[in-house]
């Protein structure tokens, strides 16, 4: 499996040690994995020290879907696909989104049946990645998906008490979907 320079400069600029094999090349599952690191961390950091902070313990502001009317925070499932939207427009060789079994947003629900079968997977042991590959179109890709936890309280009092969540009962430290890392393969 081969890694394009451009990939390996891609996870220096996002802050993360690139530690090439001896023959100097990167897995794809090396590559999924450490642009989740990254992807993950941002995602707790925003929740925790923005979102859960200021909403929930200091009651100084909101996060709202609506945060331009609102003039609220983005929520944290906004942030994350505002980043990905960059990426996309980037034409950076891979792509990635935030999704889930159970979703406040029907638009955020597995649209492959590898996307179903990985979110199925870390909702049951949220301990390990799921990796497949798959075809879709003409290209062949190496995806991962990571389970996406609960992980301030934030995530659980907003989804469960949303009007458009199909579940009410989520707990912290839970999986509450999934993150999907899509590369094409050469
Ligand atoms: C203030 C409310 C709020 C908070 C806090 C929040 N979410 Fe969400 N979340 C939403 C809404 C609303 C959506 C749908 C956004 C969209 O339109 O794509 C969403 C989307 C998601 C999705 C994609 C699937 C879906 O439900 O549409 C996942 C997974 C998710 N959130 C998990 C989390 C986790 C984990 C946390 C904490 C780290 C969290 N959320 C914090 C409201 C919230």
């Amino acid at each position: 499996m081969k890694t394009s320079r451009t990939m390996v400069a891609a996870l220096a600029a996002a802050g993360f040690a690139v530690v090439a094999p001896a023959h100097g090349q990167v897995t794809y599952k090396a590559m999924a994995d450490a642009l989740h690191a990254v992807m993950e961390s941002d995602r707790t950091v925003y929740t925790r020290m923005v979102v859960n902070r200021l909403q929930n313990e200091e009651k100084v502001i909101k996060a709202s879907e609506h945060f331009k009317d609102d003039k609220a925070l983005p929520l944290p499932a906004q942030m994350f696909r505002f980043g990905a939207e960059m990426v996309a427009e980037k034409k950076m060789p891979f792509s990635y989104s935030l999704q889930s079994l159970w979703p406040v947003n029907k638009q955020n629900a597995p649209k492959t049946p590898v996307e179903k079968k990985g979110l199925e997977a870390v909702a049951k042991d949220n301990t390990k990645p799921f990796y497949a590959e798959e075809t879709l179109g003409k290209t062949k890709y190496f995806t991962a998906i990571y389970a996406d936890k609960a992980v301030a309280p934030a995530c659980v009092t907003c989804h469960n008490d949303h009007k458009d969540s199909p579940k009410t009962d989520f707990k912290i430290g839970q999986t509450m979907g999934g993150v999907v890392i899509r590369i094409p393969m050469k």
